[in-house]
C-alpha cells in the first residue's frame, strides 16, 4: 500500500492541521515526519478549537494510529503539556500515539541556546520560535544529540549531563545576557520524561514498512512550509529541517517509491511569521485586512503574521520541488469583500522579467509583477459545494490551476472541519 504525503507550500500555517484532520477518516496511520514544537497545527470541530505542536493532527479520530517519526524533534516539556491538553478528550493514547526511538530530544539548554543565538544576531535574527529547534538539529547533524531511545539506557543521565554542560559553555561563549535557572528547567524536563515514557517507543521505520506491507494506509504530515526548508527555502531565514517531500522519506524511513499522492496546501493569499524576504508582502490596508479577517496571529508565539498576495512564482517552485499531485486552497473566505485581488505571476529581477525563484529574493533586487482579478462580496463560510462559489472565485481558482497545471481538489472556506469543499 502506498503512503500519501501532505505538506505546506508557503511559509507555514497554511492550514495543514485542519486538512489532516479532515482526511484522517481515510487513513489508518498519520505520521509526522519533521519539525517539532515550532509547529502549531489548529483543528476545529464541534465548537472546539485545538492546537497541536508535536502530536499528529489525526489524534482526534478514534481509529487512527498517530506516529511521531525519527525526523521530528521532541521537547518533553511541551509534549507533556500537549498530552495534558488532550486529557479531557479521553483518547487511549498508549494505543494510539507512538514515538520513534530515533527522534531527537530537545533539551532545556537547546532552548537557551536558541535564545542566545537569536540575541547575538541582533537585527539579523531569524525570528525563531525559540523552541530550541535549530540547536537540536545542529546536535543531530553534529552527531551529539540524544534520542528517545537513549532514555531507556542506564547511562542516560550522564549523557544528558555531558551534553547540557557543553551547552552551558556555548551559552557563555555567546556573551549575551540570558537569565535562567537550570536546576528548575532540568526538574521540569525529567518530570516530563516520565509522561513520555508512558507511550510506546518503537522502531518506527520497521512499523511503517510492516504497515505498508499489510495494506495499511498512511498519511505523512509535514510541518512548517516549503519556503522554510533548510535547503530550498529563503535561507538563512528558514527552519532547520527539510520540510519538503524528501523530508518524509528521511523523517520516516519510507522509500520514495512507496509514496503516491503529494498533497500541497496553500492559502489563497500568503503569510509569513518571523524575519526574511517576502516579495508580495502588503504593508498597506490590504495586508491589514487579510491579517484581521484571517485572524493571522501565530498559533505558537502569538506574533502577528505578515500578509500579502498570492505568489504564483513561489507556489510553482514549491510544487516542483515537492512533486505535488493535488492542491488544496485554504482560507478563500478571507478574501471575500476585496474589490480587486492581485496575484504575482512573475518578478522583475534586476531589471529583467523572470518567472522562477532566483537565489536572492531580497526586496532591493526584486519587485513582483501582478495580475489583477475581480473580487467577490459573498460570504463563503456557509457554502458546501463548488457550484455555490461565486464565479469570480472559481475564475481565480481555475487561473491558478491552469498556471500550475495541478488540480485544486479542496477549497477551504472556514476553520471548521465542515467548512471544506471537495471537488
Ligand atoms: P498549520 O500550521 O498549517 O496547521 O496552520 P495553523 O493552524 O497554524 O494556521 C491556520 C489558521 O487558519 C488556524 O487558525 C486555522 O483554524 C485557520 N483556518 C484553516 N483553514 C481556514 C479557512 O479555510 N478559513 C479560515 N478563515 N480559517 C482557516
Ligand atoms: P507550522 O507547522 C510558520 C518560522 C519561524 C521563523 C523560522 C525559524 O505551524 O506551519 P524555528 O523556530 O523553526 O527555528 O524558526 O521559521 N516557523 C514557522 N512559521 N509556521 C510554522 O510551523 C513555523 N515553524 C517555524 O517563525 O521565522
Ligand atoms: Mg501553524
Amino acid at each position: 500500500m502506498m503512503a500519501n504525503l501532505l505538506l505546506g507550500l508557503q511559509w507555514g500555517d497554511e492550514g495543514k492541521g485542519k486538512i489532516v484532520d479532515v482526511l484522517t477518516q481515510n487513513y489508518d496511520i498519520i505520521a509526522r515526519f519533521q519539525g517539532g514544537p515550532n509547529a502549531g497545527h489548529t483543528l476545529e470541530f464541534d465548537g472546539i478549537k485545538h492546537v497541536l505542536r508535536t502530536i499528529p493532527s489525526g489524534i482526534f479520530h478514534p481509529n487512527a494510529i498517530n506516529l511521531i517519526g525519527n525526523g521530528v524533534v521532541i521537547d518533553p516539556v511541551v509534549f507533556k503539556s500537549e498530552i495534558e491538553g488532550l486529557a479531557k478528550f479521553n483518547i487511549d493514547l498508549p494505543n494510539r500515539l507512538l514515538l520513534s526511538r530515533k527522534a531527537h530530544l530537545i533539551l532545556p539548554t537547546h532552548r537557551l541556546l536558541d535564545a542566545a543565538s537569536e540575541a547575538a544576531k541582533g537585527k539579523a535574527k531569524i525570528g525563531s520560535t525559540l523552541k530550541g529547534i535549530g540547536p537540536t538539529y545542529m546536535d543531530k547533524t553534529g552527531r551529539n544529540g540524544l534520542r528517545i531511545g537513549d532514555i531507556e539506557l542506564s547511562d542516560f543521565k550522564e549523557r544528558y549531563r555531558a551534553l547540557a554542560e557543553k551547552h552551558e559553555a556555548m551559552i557563555a561563549f555567546y556573551d549575551v545576557s540570558i537569565q535562567y535557572n537550570l536546576p528548575e528547567l532540568e526538574k521540569e524536563f525529567f518530570d516530563a520524561l516520565e509522561t513520555l515514557k508512558k507511550l510506546p517507543f518503537i522502531d518506527s521505520e520497521e512499523y511503517l514498512a510492516k504497515a505498508q506491507h499489510d495494506g495499511k494506509s498512511i498519511l505523512c504530515e509535514g510541518a512548517q512550509g516549503s519556503l522554510l526548508d533548510v535547503d530550498f527555502g529563503t535561507y538563512p531565514f528558514v527552519t532547520s529541517s527539510n520540510t519538503t517531500a524528501a523530508g518524509a522519506c528521511t523523517g520516516l524511513g519510507i522509500a520514495p517509491n512507496k509514496i503516491k499522492e503529494v498533497y500541497g496546501i496553500f492559502k489563497a493569499y500568503t503569510t509569513r511569521v518571523g524575519s526574511g524576504p517576502f516579495p508580495t508582502e502588503d504593508f498597506g490596508e490590504d495586508g491589514d485586512t487579510m491579517a484581521r479577517v484571517g485572524n493571522e496571529f501565530g498559533s505558537v508565539t502569538g506574533r502577528k503574521r505578515r500578509c500579502g498576495w498570492l505568489d504564483l512564482v513561489a507556489l510553482k517552485y514549491a510544487v516542483q520541488i515537492n512533486g505535488v499531485t493535488q492542491l488544496m486552497m485554504m482560507k478563500a473566505d478571507v478574501l471575500s469583500g476585496f474589490e480587486t485581488l492581485k496575484v504575482c505571476t512573475a518578478y522583475n529581477y534586476r531589471g529583467a522579467q523572470i518567472s522562477h525563484m532566483p537565489y536572492n529574493i531580497e526586496p532591493e533586487n526584486l519587485t513582483p509583477i501582478y495580475r489583477e482579478f475581480k473580487g467577490w462580496q459573498a460570504d463563503l463560510t456557509g457554502m458546501s459545494n463548488y457550484e455555490m462559489l461565486p464565479e469570480e472565485l472559481t475564475a481565480y481558482i481555475e487561473f491558478i490551476e491552469n498556471e500550475i497545471q495541478v488540480p485544486i481538489k479542496i477549497v477551504s472556506v472556514g476553520p471548521d472541519r465542515k467548512q471544506t469543499i471537495l471537488r
